[in-house]
């Protein structure tokens, strides 16, 4: 098992899992909410192709969760809908 936290609580994952699906595994379903709506978005291409999956991971903005495996002591967070600059 993977420790990580998400928004200061501790959780576990599988190895081998991307952080999305770590979360997923973990009940948490919302990754980042729309920019103008601010409505909640999850999974959606889940290839790292669109920008429904943005999150903070160790202090960057606009990590795509979907394509990032997660890796031991990461500190994932909900990151406000204008995160900054897209990181490819
Ligand atoms: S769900 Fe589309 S980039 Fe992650």
């Amino acid at each position: 098992m993977v420790r990580f936290k998400f928004e200061g609580r501790e959780l576990e994952g599988r190895e081998g899992d991307t952080i999305a699906a770590a979360l997923h595994a973990n009940g948490i379903k919302v990754l980042s909410h729309s920019r103008r709506h601010h409505r909640p978005r999850g999974f959606f291409c889940a290839i790292g192709q669109c920008s429904s999956c943005l999150m903070e991971v160790n202090g960057e903005p606009n990590v795509r969760v979907c394509i990032v495996p997660l890796e031991e002591g990461m500190d994932v967070k909900l990151q406000p809908a204008t995160g900054g600059e897209l990181k490819w």
